[in-house]
Formats: C-alpha cells, structure tokens, sequence
C-alpha cells in the first residue's frame, strides 16, 4: 500500500489549506492509500541555523525527518506568501533535507525518489501558482518528483462551504492529481 503524509505550509487554526489538505487526505484514502496526517505547528521547529544544527539535531526535526523518511509520497497544500513559498513549510524542508550522523551529505533520505502532490488555497485570484511553481524548483533539487497537476483555490474565503470544497475547478483537478501522486508513488515503489 502507498504511503502518503499530509502536510499544510499554513498553521493557522481555521487555514483554509489545511482544509484542502484533509479533502486530499480523505480522498486518498478512498483511493487505497495509507495517509498520515500531521500538523508542522505540533513539530514547533526552531529557524534552521547550522550553529544550532551543531550542537545537536532538535528531536522534532528528527521527528518529522524520520515521518518524511518512512513514507513513499507527500501530499502538500500551502498558501504562498509574497509571491513565493511559507516560511514555515521551508523551514521543516531545510531541516529535513539535513543528512545525519554518518550520513554523505547529498543522501536526502527523507526527499530522493519520492513523489508529491502540491495545492495552494489564497484568499486572492492568483490561487498560489507563484508558491507552488517555487516549491516545485525546490523539491526538484532534493529529489522529490512533483505531479505535473496542481490544486489551485482563489478566492478560498469564498471557495468552501464549511469542510467541502466548492470551487469547480479545484473539485475536478483534487481526485486527479491525488490519484496521479498514488501511481506514480506506486510505481516508484516503497522507500522503506
Ligand atoms: C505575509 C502574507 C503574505 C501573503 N502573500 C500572499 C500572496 O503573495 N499571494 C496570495 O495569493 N495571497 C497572499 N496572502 C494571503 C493568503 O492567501 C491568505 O492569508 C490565506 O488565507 C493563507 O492561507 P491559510 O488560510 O491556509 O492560512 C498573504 C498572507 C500573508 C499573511
């Protein structure tokens, strides 16, 4: 069975992304995978400095190191901000991405030969292209295959009707994109 973790580049209480992300999630389960869902505001990572890293690997990035490690695929839905991707989904990558202990340094263990899945929900028109296109260059460099769809939701304070996503397009590209993430994490086979 395909191994998917869930996770929103926004933790704010009622994100309109992680609502996104938990139809993808539910989605994905109907379609036979096993979901993980967790919060990146429960790891409460610190901003990722070397000096920090030196003196010992926070356990909640080993932590969510280790989740990203144990599952084949990603699903990621994420606000932009600015134009470009959250600071807070980049800091959980930089920290991830990091080797450990007797690990070569371009091992990426918990990023090479996975598969992701990317939505973004914004309040504006621009659904968060911006953001996603930026992720795509960075999960690129570590490795990571995205799908080639996105789920895109402008206008998100309009787009749900509580836990139900109403935007037609967005309704038509989610089942598509997470069922392509399901395959292609198939095909590439299980990472651990
Ligand atoms: C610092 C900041 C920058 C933002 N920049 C953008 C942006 O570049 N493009 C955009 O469409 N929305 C932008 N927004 C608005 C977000 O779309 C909106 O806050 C959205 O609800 C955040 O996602 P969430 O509901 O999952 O928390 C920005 C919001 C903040 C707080």
């Amino acid at each position: 069975m395909v191994r998917l973790l869930a996770f929103a580049g926004s933790t704010r209480a009622d994100s309109y992304n992680q609502r996104l992300l938990d139809i993808a999630a539910a989605h994905a389960r109907g379609a036979g995978a096993e979901v993980t869902a967790i919060r990146l505001k429960d790891f409460d990572l610190p901003l990722f400095d070397e000096d920090l890293e030196a003196r010992g690997f926070p356990p909640k990035a080993d932590e969510l190191r280790s989740l990203l490690i144990a599952h084949d695929g990603f699903l990621i839905a994420s606000p932009e901000y600015n134009g470009g991707v959250s600071g807070v989904l980049k800091n959980a990558i930089d920290w991830a991405s990091r080797p450990r202990a007797g690990e070569a340094l371009p091992a990426l263990a918990a990023f090479r030969g996975k598969v992701a899945g990317l939505m973004a929900a914004t309040i504006t028109p621009y659904g968060g292209l911006r953001g996603i296109l930026q992720l795509r260059a960075i999960l690129g460099t570590i490795q990571t295959v995205a799908a080639t769809q996105n789920v895109l939701v402008p206008f998100a304070d309009k787009a749900f009707e509580g836990a139900e996503l109403r935007d037609p397009m967005a309704k038509q590209m989610l089942p598509t994109l997470v069922d392509r993430v399901i395959q292609m994490a198939g095909a590439l086979g299980p990472k651990s």
